[in-house]
């Protein structure tokens, strides 16, 4: 009797141990944005592929549209390892610390995105993904979105157009003085509260790529959107430091795969995303989009690009070059 309660309870035990051992490994992935867009979409995919290359030994939970934590609250849980994986916007390193990644803000640096590219993959994107190490983050990616446009109520044609508005932006002192740069007041708010601050009036207009002015329904309330492309947003895709290099090698070796193609399917629909967003916001009637002469676009480019010198001292000299080099930055052209 007492042999086989025993024996009952061995097996009993093995069974619970096993279960335990097929337990997945859970990567919570907090965003911002909707599901819809170059980044959700980059997301699902790396999810979908995490678990195909891993064979279900890993489950990676996607929270999109700020339904676990805003923009600032994000970078602090994956530092305390409450979620394992983000792909904030370039624009949040900075109040991080790590203010060389403020280069990406500059206004007017790139002129598409074969010009980025050779930022993101070449040294330069790689020794600032290497910065994050001393933060607790790693680096493992960066994902495309696009090139930002300005809305307001009003039109916007000449700099000038801007004057006196409050501009939403993210927080970024690079996009402060881009603001400045053509008189209006940056107001740095969570990308969550757009909306709501632009049915209100609490600001005047904002910046973003089309593809979430659209998919936040930000045209619903701005009446003019111009395409004005005058800077860049985009993703860097990061893990919890300590979470990723305690990660058995062959797991972590099948999600460096898994990222590996999730971010060549970002950044072959990051443009399509943004196209088609752009055609949706002209179907829908309600926001009249201008796009802007050669010469309207180089009077923005004009009024913006000294904030590059500006920002100097903050971003650093060397990083800025680095990049002009890469691209053959040129201040009069477009
Ligand atoms: C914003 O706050 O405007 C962006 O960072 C949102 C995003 O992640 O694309």
């Amino acid at each position: 009797m007492r042999i086989s309660q025993l024996l009952i309870g061995l097996f009993a035990g093995v069974l619970s141990l096993a279960a335990y051992a097929e337990e997945p490994i859970v990567i919570k992935f907090s965003h911002v944005v909707a599901i819809d867009t170059p980044k959700g979409k980059a997301a699902e995919m790396f999810a979908k592929k995490a678990a195909e290359l891993t064979k279900g030994r890993v489950r990676v939970e996607v929270y999109a549209n700020s339904t676990l934590y805003k923009d600032k609250e994000e970078m602090e849980a994956l530092q305390l390892g409450a979620v394992q994986m983000l792909a904030p916007s370039l624009a949040k390193f900075g109040p991080l610390g790590v203010k060389e990644f403020e280069v990406f803000d500059l206004p007017f640096i790139f002129s598409n995105y074969d010009d980025l590219h050779k930022v993101t993959t070449g040294p330069v994107g790689k020794q600032l993904l290497t910065k994050l190490e001393s933060k607790g983050i790693r680096g493992l990616a960066f994902w495309d979105n696009g090139f930002k446009s300005f809305s307001l109520n009003t039109p916007i044609k000449v700099p000038a157009d801007l004057k006196g508005k409050k501009m939403r932006i993210q927080s970024s002192k690079v996009l402060e003085e881009q603001m400045r740069a053509v008189g209006s007041l940056p107001q740095v708010m969570a990308f969550s509260e757009v909306y709501q601050a632009l049915q209100t009036g609490v600001v005047d207009g904002t910046e973003n790529p089309i593809s979430n002015l659209y998919t936040q329904k930000m045209y619903e309330v701005q009446k003019h959107l111009t395409v004005t492309d005058h800077g860049y947003l985009g993703y860097a895709v990061i893990v919890n430091k300590k979470f990723w290099d305690g990660l058995p090698a062959d797991i972590r070796k099948q999600l460096d795969e898994a990222m590996e193609q999730a971010t060549r399917y970002a950044n072959q629909i990051a443009k399509v995303e943004n196209d088609e967003s752009l055609e949706k916001v002209k179907k829908s009637g309600k926001t009249a989009v201008y796009v802007p002469t050669k010469e309207e676009r180089l009077a923005f480019k004009k009024a913006m690009v000294p904030v590059h010198k500006k920002m100097e001292g903050r971003i650093g000299k060397e990083v800025i070059e680095s990049v002009y080099k890469d691209i053959g930055f040129k201040p009069d052209a477009l």
